[in-house]
């Protein structure tokens, strides 16, 4: 049996996933953002081992959601699958960070830098990463003209670029990306193509599954196979730099 933890697992993909796990018993920790949403949560997927509770919009939440996770630890693998869509308007949360980058680039960040590093690592992207500009100097637009779309694409090559520094930083690690398809969910919208169950199906076979072909680390996936990401993502460079940039914004350095 594995353990594991899935971030934002209240909705969508994350919530797919969790009840995918616990199908194939395996020991699951859900989390929501709010009481409300645990509520919600716990008569969504009774046989969730723990529901751990924390707004990735906040810095002092994520924090505490650390450690209420680590309480129910140790994990095998965690899967960072919360994640917000592109605004039409330029949001700030409290800690006066862009919200897009604050719940999809900073709070997994900060997550993966104050747990027990598990054996597995999944961050959730998406194949807008494409699209995306890892821009270290404007990395929340505040320079540049805002556009809801291309923040969120941005966010997931940062995506991607965090799932490939800490494949290189933790060699013992498996870290990976994966790009579930365009899935009808709230983000995903009525019109998208894929089912729940196709969603969840490469986050769950990283997370849980002994196929030697997810025995790997730093790699980008799509439907079980590897695909080339975004280039920028194979920049040592501008993930240093993407990393040390977190480690400003939340105070906390990546453990060697
Ligand atoms: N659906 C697609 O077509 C698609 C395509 C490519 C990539 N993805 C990625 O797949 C992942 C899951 O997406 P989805 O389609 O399942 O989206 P979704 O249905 O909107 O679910 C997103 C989940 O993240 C949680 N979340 C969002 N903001 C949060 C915050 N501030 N604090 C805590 N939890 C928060 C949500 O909680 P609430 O329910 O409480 O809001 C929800 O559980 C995301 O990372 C997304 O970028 C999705």
């Amino acid at each position: 049996m594995t353990s594991v933890l899935v971030t934002g697992s209240a909705d969508g993909i994350g919530r797919e996933t969790a009840r995918s796990l616990i199908r194939m018993g395996h020991r699951v920790v859900v989390h929501a953002r709010s009481f409300d949403r645990a509520a919600e949560v716990r008569n969504a997927i009774p046989d969730a081992a723990e529901v751990v509770v924390g707004d990735l919009a906040s810095l002092e939440e994520t924090r505490d959601l650390a450690a209420a996770a680590g309480r129910h630890g140790p994990y095998d693998a965690v899967i960072h699958n919360a994640g917000a869509g592109g605004a039409p308007h330029r949001a700030v949360t409290a800690d006066g960070i862009e919200l897009i980058f604050q719940v999809n680039v900073l709070a997994p960040y900060l997550l993966t830098a104050l747990m027990e590093r598990p054996a597995r690592l999944v961050y959730l992207t998406s194949g807008l990463e494409a699209n995306g500009v890892v821009d270290l100097g404007d990395l929340q637009h505040e320079r540049s003209r805002w556009d809801g779309e291309q923040a969120y694409s941005d966010s997931k090559l940062c995506d991607v670029l965090l799932a490939f520094a800490v494949a290189r930083r933790w060699p013992e690690v498996r870290s990976n990306a994966v790009d579930p398809g365009w899935i009808r969910t709230r983000m995903g919208g009525p019109g998208a193509p894929g089912t729940l169950p196709q969603g969840a199906d490469t986050p769950v076979w990283l997370a849980s599954g002994d196929d030697p072909a997810a025995a790997v680390s730093g790699r980008y996936f799509k439907e079980r196979r590897t695909l080339r990401s975004n280039p920028a993502a194979y920049d040592e460079n501008l993930q240093e730099g993407l990393l040390r940039a977190l480690a400003t914004l939340s105070g906390v350095t990546l453990p060697l």
